[in-house]
């Protein structure tokens, strides 16, 4: 099924900002580790939440130095993977690279000299991948993702998914901080709930940005830390307004926010559309700004 406009929108919308933040120190660390690997075969490469390759462009950044790349991106949404395929073709036709291959989850991108694979995959975590895949893999990606999955999850999959000193490499991982200016009174609280939410029965974890790192710092975790650093997003208007499509970004993470309250037993409903209709009104008037704490994170995987 095509994924819904909504989410699309939403996904490309937060591309400008995502550019803008990603930690450049964890960046150079994960380059390095790269280029310790063998360049005569082809890399494996797996992404984890993938969605609609919002991030394919900075992974292939990433990987200039190989000249064949397998690259399997995986989502638990098959609309957002036929997206996926889309934003690539197009990738690949803005920078006059041939992409060829019939098969809706395959496509082969070719500049002449380099070959990239990419192999389109449904997958839902934290089961989703089999023991065949056990080991099969050179470096692991994932952005703005490893929130939503238990915590553990990323190092566990690490621990199946990689080859002995294989990169792991997550951006702009949720790290329990979300910030919005002017203040309002309401914001502690409403914003408590809303990090408690995406635990829970939900099963994420708002904290996935920290515990990632104490996770890697464990003895005995089956990992090395290469680099770490802070990767947060922020909107903040200019005078011409929100930059790009951010207006309709933020109106969307106000929706979210919304969402989880209306479920909330300790937010009541007057407090909810008091504090939501103040927010609205600010972003439609270009006057709110907003962060959320992130964190970002290169390992390698133990021999
Ligand atoms: C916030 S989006 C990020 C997408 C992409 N990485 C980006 O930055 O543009 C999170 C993605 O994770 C996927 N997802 C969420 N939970 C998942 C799970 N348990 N297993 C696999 N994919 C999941 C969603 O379908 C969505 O595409």
């Amino acid at each position: 099924m095509p994924a819904s406009g909504g989410v699309l929108r939403y996904l490309k919308a937060k591309g400008s900002v995502d550019a803008r933040s990603v930690n450049v120190q964890v960046r150079e660390a994960c380059v390095r580790a790269l280029a310790e690997l063998p360049a005569d075969r082809p890399l494996r490469v797996v992404e984890l939440g993938g969605g609609a390759g919002g991030a394919f462009r900075y992974w292939m950044s990433l990987l200039v130095p190989f000249q064949r790349v397998e690259f399997t991106a995986t989502d638990r949404d098959g609309g957002l993977l036929e997206a996926y395929r889309e934003e690539v073709v197009s990738l690949a036709g803005k920078l006059g690279i041939s992409a060829t291959g019939d098969d809706p989850r395959r496509l082969r991108l070719d500049d002449g000299g380099r070959m990239i694979d990419l192999r389109l995959r449904e997958a839902v975590l934290p089961e989703g991948f089999p023991r065949e895949d056990e080991g099969s893999f050179d470096l692991m990606v994932a952005q703005s993702f490893w929130d939503l999955v238990p915590p553990g999850t990323a190092l566990a999959l690490g621990r199946h998914l990689l080859a002995p000193r294989g990169v792991f490499y997550a951006t702009l991982t949720f790290s329990g901080g979300t910030r919005f200016a002017p203040p309002h009174e309401l914001d502690r609280q409403l914003l408590h709930c809303y990090h408690a939410s995406m635990g829970g029965e939900r099963g994420g974890d708002p904290y996935a940005g920290e515990r990632l790192l104490g996770h890697v710092r464990m003895p005995g975790s089956g990992f090395s830390e290469l680099a770490t650093g802070r990767s947060d997003w922020r909107v903040v208007p200019t005078d011409q307004g929100y930059l790009a499509d951010e207006k309709y970004f933020l109106l969307t993470v106000l929706g979210f926010i919304e969402k989880e309250l209306l479920a909330s037993t300790e937010v009541r409903d007057d407090q909810l559309d008091w504090w939501m209709g103040i927010r609205r009104r600010q972003l439609a008037d270009g006057q709110l700004s907003y962060a959320a704490r992130q964190q970002d994170l290169a390992a390698r995987r133990d021999d």
